[in-house]
């Protein structure tokens, strides 16, 4: 079953486009009734409250589903049959799904080397196009952005979870969303996630790692990973005891979700098998917890929630005139702010998780995606399904990327023990000589040039996000072809990254190379240094969690290098990629033995 994911995903893009599913459904007029599951987001002054998005489809769509299969089956062999339209870039004959999905990654090295660079393909019935010329690929991601959509080609599989966010949406929707997240990203906002990162590093080096053994670094990663995330987004509702219910949610949910995704064919959501039931409620106790976490949130800052007083207190558009808003956006500094409090004002307090009722801690990203306005749209902030699909998919989008990205990380220091050793000299120069009490701070992000170096040469030889989609959403001339309207164009990173053409020894892991001058100004700058190196995209829809992802991968190298040596297990040979929707490593397992206990 290996690397099913992307065919069945590309070929889905056109089903929903010919469908003309609202995307944004739960807005306006629902287009379908609730779910007796799914909870009423609550009542809050601004902006105004819309009725909750599904987290599961109802008996209607799915009927509706299942009628519309023989038109789409019909529709799919009629297109099979049609000739490629005019100056279209050649390919191989006949439909690829199978063969693309049966081995993803040598089924594009085939087609590079037996038609170029851009190469014309049948997928399920779809065109497609396969690019991986850094000129073309440049045309599509950043200088003719406006000509594509993603449309479905995400590399994420559309999905209950993830709901409708920045992801998947595009035009005004996305544009708006990306407006009032960006600040949540900026340098500064970033950095204050920093000890998260550190603490969750040193409780991998202090329990699971704390003791010779082999483990499972991929799951250990999925674990330290999804905690982080959820630790930025939530601050302190996710910590101490009384996080349980938010924890357990997040937990169930993205255990079914990893299920899903390792998986080769995704079956969709509204099929009634056992797992997408258990898969489904996950969903609808995870929007529970978190609309209620919004909810609370939105009280809080009206100045409603008082200590204990519980947020059923809080009433619409009753604002308490003692509070003075958190955070506030800084024209000078570019960014959002922490204020001070005056003296007559609520002070903010986590009274359930903090002993000081009255500090002011750093905002996290729900504060910061709670604050943020439309300044130049409609001056609105975002209502709670905007907030909660954001949500979900900042936590979707950087939870399993950084768990892959950190799992080849490893693999590459257990086989390149050289490399290693200077990851933890450079770490012990930079924080201190012990992993659980010298922490890494966001200081110390900027000068782990030699770790960052490791972390960018990972990406390059197996960028997690192997393949990035869109679709022309205009008739459009790219590299000589001309691509009609609706066409799928998937830009592969993974053969952008190891082309002769634009690296030397390019199949050798090498992090020096990072640091000549060739490449060591701006890595992730547009196309990359040398205009071939796209790990997080490029143009306006480039990973907004670039920096965040630097810096987590950085800070987790640097604690793990100092406090374990990491060696394959004997005899085994190094993890091999897997390409599903990400390109991960085979399972596989590290001896993990602790440097301070040899
Ligand atoms: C190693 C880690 C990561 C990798 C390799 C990665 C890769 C990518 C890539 C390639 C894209 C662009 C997709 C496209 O052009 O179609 C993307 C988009 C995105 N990523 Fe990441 N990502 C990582 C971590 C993160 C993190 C930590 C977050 C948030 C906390 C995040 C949130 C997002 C979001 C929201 C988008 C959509 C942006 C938009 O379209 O406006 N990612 N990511």
């Amino acid at each position: 079953m290996e690397g099913r994911a992307l065919a069945p995903n590309v070929a889905s893009t056109r089903v929903r486009a010919v469908r003309g599913v609202d995307r944004r459904r739960g807005r306006g007029t629902p287009s379908r009734a609730p779910s007796p599951k799914s909870t009423s987001p609550p009542a809050s002054s601004r902006p105004t409250p819309v009725p909750p998005r599904l987290a599961a489809t109802t008996v209607d769509d799915a009927l509706a589903d299942l009628a519309s299969l023989p038109a789409q089956a019909a529709r799919l062999i009629s297109r099979s049959l049609e000739p490629p339209p005019p100056n279209f870039p050649p390919g191989p004959d006949g439909d690829a799904a199978v063969e693309l999905g049966a081995d993803p990654l040598a089924f594009i090295v085939k087609a590079q080397a037996s038609h170029g660079d851009v190469v014309g393909l049948r997928l399920a019935g779809e065109r497609c196009v396969l690019v991986s010329d850094a000129e073309a690929a440049k045309d599509v991601l950043i200088t003719r952005s406006s000509s594509f959509v993603k449309e479905g080609t995400a590399f994420f599989p559309g999905s209950s979870l993830a709901g409708e966010g920045l992801l998947v949406s595009d035009g005004d929707v996305w544009a708006r969303q990306r407006r009032l997240s960006n600040p949540a990203f900026r340098s500064a906002a970033v950095n204050a996630y920093a000890d998260a990162m550190a603490s969750a590093g040193a409780a991998l080096l202090a329990k699971q790692w704390s003791s010779r053994s082999l483990r499972d670094v991929y799951a250990d990663f999925n674990d330290l990973t999804l905690a982080i995330v959820a630790d930025a987004l939530f601050g302190a509702d996710v910590r101490g005891e009384d996080a349980r219910a938010i924890n357990g949610a997040i937990r169930d949910a993205f255990a079914y979700f990893a299920k899903r995704s390792s998986v080769g064919f995704v079956v969709p959501e509204w099929v009634p098998t056992p797992d997408n039931l258990a898969y489904n409620g996950a969903v609808a106790k995870l929007d529970e917890a978190v609309y209620a976490l919004i909810a609370r949130r939105r009280a809080k800052r009206t100045g409603a929630f008082l200590g204990d007083v519980s947020v059923s207190a809080a009433k619409e558009g009753e604002a308490n005139p003692r509070m003075t808003p958190r955070v506030r956006w800084d024209d000078a500094a570019k960014d959002w702010v922490l204020t001070e409090a005056s003296p007559s004002a609520v002070r903010f307090s986590d009274s359930e998780n903090q002993t000081d009722a009255t500090s002011v801690r750093a905002p996290d990203l729900l504060d910061r995606l709670l604050d943020a306005v439309d300044e130049e749209g409609d001056g609105a902030g975002m209502d709670d399904v905007s907030l909660r699909d954001e949500l979900m998919t900042l936590m979707v989008a950087g939870q399993e990327t950084s768990a892959i990205l950190l799992s080849w990380v490893c693999a590459f220091l257990a086989q390149h023990p050289e490399v290693a050793a200077r990851c933890a000299a450079e770490a012990e120069a930079v924080i201190g000589p012990d992993p659980l009490s010298d922490l890494p701070t966001a200081e110390s992000y900027a000068q782990l040039k030699y770790c960052e170096a490791v972390v960018y040469e990972a990406m390059r030889l197996a960028p997690p996000a192997y393949m990035v989609g869109r679709c022309c959403a205009e008739d459009v001339h790219v590299a000589g072809y001309d691509l009609p309207k609706g066409t799928t164009v998937l830009v592969a990173p993974y053969l952008l990254h190891r082309d002769a053409r634009w690296w030397s020894r390019p199949l050798e892991f090498d992090p020096d190379r990072w640091r000549s001058e060739a490449l060591s100004e701006y890595p992730l700058k547009g196309m990359g240094p040398n205009g071939a190196y796209v790990p997080f995209g490029a143009g306006p829809r480039v990973c907004i969690g670039t920096g965040f992802a630097m810096m987590e991968a950085t800070l987790l190298l640097a604690t793990v290098a100092r406090g374990v040596e990491l060696r394959l297990k004997p005899g085994a040979a190094p993890p091999k990629p897997r390409a599903l929707i990400t390109l991960r490593p085979e399972p596989f397992e590290l001896d993990v033995v602790p440097r301070r206990r040899r």
